[in-house]
């Protein structure tokens, strides 16, 4: 458990797709909050954590099947306010003595639902203070099941044409229990309907960056004591705050290590070192190591092969580096929240590897190293938040992700140094292109990448034989799916012309139209 001195929300994950939004928008509340799989929250698990109050998310089982999740019985004999939603409503209906059904029982009034829905009010509730103001209320519903008998204590206090008992609440225990998803865009008023329940269950809503800033600079005084951190900083905006809240706990006992593989955009290095040094004086060895990179890449086409090489030799760049740092014992990481969400599988059996990425996860066990994550319970956007709050420069903390292997995996075929410089010079034109025209932050990522073609072109009255290349520019959440961004003609004509105009070695520029899936953002 990790925050005792806020008020603690814990989500019991039962599976659901958009478990995640529950706890973002209770962060966006100031409420402190965890997710734990079902499996884990046993009695003695709620009686260490303390929680001020739970939610039951949704999940994709059905409570009628034998076996399927449950809360542990203990959890409704607390005294705790409990917001079941979905699934999560069914099990306490189930737990708690009332009845559920499945939706698709033949001649049995299936009241399966998917999808937009509309909530009539029954009685007034708190819960739902700041509903209904305008008529029905908008929700999102995505059940099989339904509730068709009601638990002892509960009543009904909102109803949708397929879901009777859309909303209920036993108010006397602070139990409340809904059919659909309050989590989601679709449900307009859900982010009020958290907010009410945060507000009844006495929660102060004073979890803020400053606080955890302070509460994490304690923190990793405590586990470090006066001995030695070494972090990798790769300029990211993760990696780059975790570094400047351990060097304000810590001071010289951090060194970073920024290591570059030569596969860095146009003056990269210079800006992340330049900063560091600059504006935090840190110590920072700079690592370039480009010849060792280049030299192994050489040849090299296969994109796996190229990652896999990266990956290894980031390593042992790394470890070479570290060794100087005498006495070292910890490793920072810039790991965030959704990575370590052990979240609940339903499909089994391992995923598909459809890219190896390139990360330093080997690195703590090789070198025996303990990890210090001061990250671990944020989700991006709070990273950015916190980097505000350190005072990193707005510029830095709005850049665009950038991925491990760098320029490798945006040079389709062999690597070659000249390919990487024409890609830097494009690139850069091509970035301060959407800079010009303020879409940077609008898009997700963008880049170009240097196509293993060379196409004819005519300028002036001479033929050109030089490399084509195409141009990538993403909207996403989360790298997860993507879209192309939908760039004016014109904007996408000027910056053709002036890429061929101001880079040596291109001649034709086209645009990458195909979102993800079935792409992927980068090329390879
Ligand atoms: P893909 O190409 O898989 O990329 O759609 C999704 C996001 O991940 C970034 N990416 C990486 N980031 N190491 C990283 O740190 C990697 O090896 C790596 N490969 C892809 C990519 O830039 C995009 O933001």
């Amino acid at each position: 458990m990790t925050d005792q001195t806020h008020d603690r929300l814990l989500i019991i994950d039962f599976g659901s797709q958009v478990t995640q939004l529950i706890a973002r928008r209770l962060r966006e509340l100031n409420v402190y909050c965890e997710i734990h799989p079902y499996q884990n929250v046993t009695e003695a698990f709620l009686r260490e954590m303390q929680p001020r109050a739970v939610i039951l998310s949704g999940g994709p089982d059905s409570v009628t099947r034998p076996g399927s999740p449950r809360a542990p019985e203990a959890l409704f004999t607390m005294g705790l306010p409990i917001l079941g939603i979905c699934y999560g409503q069914q099990v306490m209906m189930q737990q708690l003595g009332g009845l559920v059904q499945g939706g698709k029982i033949s001649g049995g009034g299936g009241t399966a639902e998917f999808g937009r829905a509309f909530v009539t009010p029954t009685t007034a509730l708190p819960l739902l203070d700041g509903w209904f103001e305008a008529g029905d209320e908008q929700v999102w519903m995505s059940h099989g099941d339904h509730v068709s008998k009601l638990a002892p204590g509960f009543e009904v206090y909102g109803t949708s044409p397929n879901a009777p008992y859309a909303i209920t609440a036993d108010t006397t225990r602070n139990f409340y229990a809904v059919q659909f998803h309050p989590e989601v865009h679709h449900t307009p008023k859900g982010a009020k309907l958290y907010e009410n329940f945060v507000r009844l269950a006495g929660f102060a809503g004073d979890w803020t960056m400053g606080a955890y800033r302070e509460k994490m600079i304690e923190a990793i005084r405590d586990q470090v004591g006066d001995r030695k951190v070494i972090c990798a900083l790769s300029g990211g905006v993760d990696s780059s705050v975790a570094a400047i809240l351990i060097h304000e706990a810590i001071g010289d006992n951090l060194t970073c290590v920024f290591v570059d593989h030569g596969l860095l955009r146009k003056n990269e290095a210079e800006e992340v070192v330049g900063m560091f040094r600059d504006n935090y004086n840190l110590k920072l060895i700079h690592a370039d190591e480009s010849d060792l990179f280049l030299g192994e890449l050489d040849g090299v086409s296969d994109p796996e092969t190229k990652r896999k090489i990266i990956g290894r030799l980031f390593i042992d760049v790394f470890q070479k580096y570290a060794d100087q740092v005498e006495g070292a014992e910890f490793l920072a990481q810039g790991t965030l929240y959704p990575d370590v969400i052990e979240s609940v599988s339903f499909s089994g059996g391992p995923s598909v590897t459809i890219k190896s990425h390139h990360n330093v996860g080997g690195l703590p066990e090789k070198m025996g190293l303990k990890l210090v994550e001061p990250l671990r319970e944020l989700f991006k956007d709070e990273v950015r938040a916190l980097g505000r709050e350190l005072g990193l420069p707005p510029s830095f903390i709005g850049r665009h992700p950038f991925p491990g292997p760098g320029l490798a995996i945006r040079c389709p075929g062999e690597i070659t140094r000249p390919k990487l410089e024409i890609l830097r010079e494009a690139d850069a034109v091509y970035i301060d292109q959407i800079r010009k025209h303020g879409l940077y932050d609008d898009i997700w990522q963008a880049f170009v990448a240097i196509l293993p073609v060379r196409t004819v072109g005519v300028m002036g009255d001479g033929r050109t034989y030089d490399y084509a290349c195409a141009l990538r520019a993403v909207t996403s959440v989360d790298g997860m799916t993507a879209d192309y961004y939908p760039f004016t003609h014109d904007f996408l004509g000027e910056t053709a012309t002036r890429i061929i105009n101001e880079v040596p070695g291109i001649n034709r520029v086209t645009y990458d139209i195909t979102s993800k899936p079935p792409g992927t953002i980068e090329w390879e």
